[in-house]
């Protein structure tokens, strides 16, 4: 549909829509009568039923409370489940709120009791479930896949954990090694929703700010559970106070952090996964929190091959080469290495030559234009 929607289309676009409003109460009266009082209705903003009706969208909430109060007072009474839509009748008419998340499962009804919650359009992007990635296609690793079986029996089934449930764990090792794959492997085996955030994207541009996106952060988590919250670069904020100048919103970052951390609320079914490259810098407090420290190396000679191979295999042209060839001369590379600097400038060159294959000539190239060979020690703060 274009953004111009002729008198036609409109006409049978509403028609449509109000027909299914109309279908849609039916079916809630007939549920109605079974549904279970709701304990927590959690919204986000989804949009209008027409395009180009309003220009300020997405919108926000300021005032959760108000919130709540003014969702109750036009809502009570409607019997809703996930996916469901709800209709501002009043400030927006005809705002469309879709109901991501009811308690209990199940079609239930709003009632003076409802915990009514908002969930902000950002949060909602986070949490989605990057398709894709699996296990499987993690090279090596052996010990991080065992250590997360742990995690993934828990994610499937938090309940039977009860205290003993995984919360905290630390991912670290050298760029490119893999940890946001892995996170994203966990979450997608799973099917857990995933929140992964920088954790620099915490710190808020005024004081208090960073603590309550923090908050909503583990909130949205929460009630999105089974979840994984992977906060990726721990030590862009969370350094030893030795290292850092102690900045008033950093500071505020790691407070809230360990705040949640340490899991005051009741948290079923959400592990927070952290990564960083220099464990050994981190804040003492913080680190502690983390019951477990999973290490990701460097790829051995053997996993290199695999990794050129596997991800060789994937390309849109032959490889004429053989690429143990390469296995010696890529010491130090990690996974990210293989595949971003010596495989992807090999082929666009193939294919910027047309080439009919990618050869050892293009290889050769793009091992040679990779910068700074042999590797220097990482910086510490990059
Ligand atoms: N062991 C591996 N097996 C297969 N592919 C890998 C492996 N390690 C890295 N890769 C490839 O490198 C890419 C980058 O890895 P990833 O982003 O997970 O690294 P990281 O450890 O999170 O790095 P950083 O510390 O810089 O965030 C992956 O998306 C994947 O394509
Ligand atoms: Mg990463």
């Amino acid at each position: 549909m274009g953004p111009y929607l002729g008198g036609i289309a409109i006409q049978t676009y509403l028609d449509e829509w109000v027909l299914n409003k109309a279908k849609e109460s039916k079916r809630r009266e007939a549920q109605g009568s079974e549904a279970r009082p709701a304990r927590l209705v959690r919204l986000r903003p989804a949009g209008f039923p027409l395009r180009d009706m309003h220009r300020s969208y997405p919108i926000n909430v300021n005032d959760e409370k108000l919130f709540e109060i003014y969702a109750k007072e036009q809502w009570i009474g409607a019997t809703v489940a996930n996916g469901d839509y709800l209709f501002d009748q009043r400030i927006i008419p005809d705002f469309a709120f879709q109901v991501v998340k009811v308690l209990p499962a199940g079609p239930v009804m709003i009632t003076e009791n409802t915990v009514i919650s908002f969930m902000k359009a950002e949060l909602e992007r986070l949490g989605r479930v990057d398709a894709g990635i699996g296990f499987g296609e993690i090279v090596g690793h052996e010990h991080v896949k065992r250590k997360c079986k742990v995690v993934i029996r828990y994610l499937q089934d938090p309940k039977a954990f009860g205290e003993w449930a995984p919360r905290n764990i630390l991912f670290f090792g050298p760029p490119g090694t893999g940890k946001t794959m892995a996170a994203k492997a966990l979450a997608n085996e799973t099917r857990s929703a995933l929140f992964l955030v920088r954790a620099t994207e915490l710190i808020g541009e005024y004081v208090g700010d960073g603590s309550k996106k923090i908050h909503e952060l583990f909130r949205a988590a929460q009630d999105s559970a089974p979840a994984v919250i992977f906060i990726d670069e721990l030590d862009a904020v969370g350094l030893d106070r030795s290292y850092q100048a102690v900045r008033g919103d950093v500071a505020e970052v790691v407070n809230a952090l360990l705040a949640e951390l340490e899991g005051i609320h009741e948290n079923r079914g959400v592990v927070t996964i952290a990564a960083t490259n220099n464990p050994g810098m981190l804040d003492g407090a913080l680190r502690s929190r983390f019951e477990e420290e999973i290490e990701f190396k460097l790829p051995t000679e053997r996993e290199r091959l695999q990794i050129l191979e596997g991800y060789a295999r994937r390309f849109p042209m032959k490889v004429g080469v053989d690429l143990r060839e390469y296995v010696k001369r890529t010491e130090g590379f990690s996974g990210r290495d293989l595949k971003e600097k010596l495989l992807k400038p090999a082929l666009h060159k193939a294919l910027l030559e047309d080439a009919p294959e990618v050869s050892q000539a293009h290889l050769e190239t793009a091992l040679k234009a990779i910068p700074g060979r042999p590797r220097p020690p990482r910086e510490m703060f990059s």
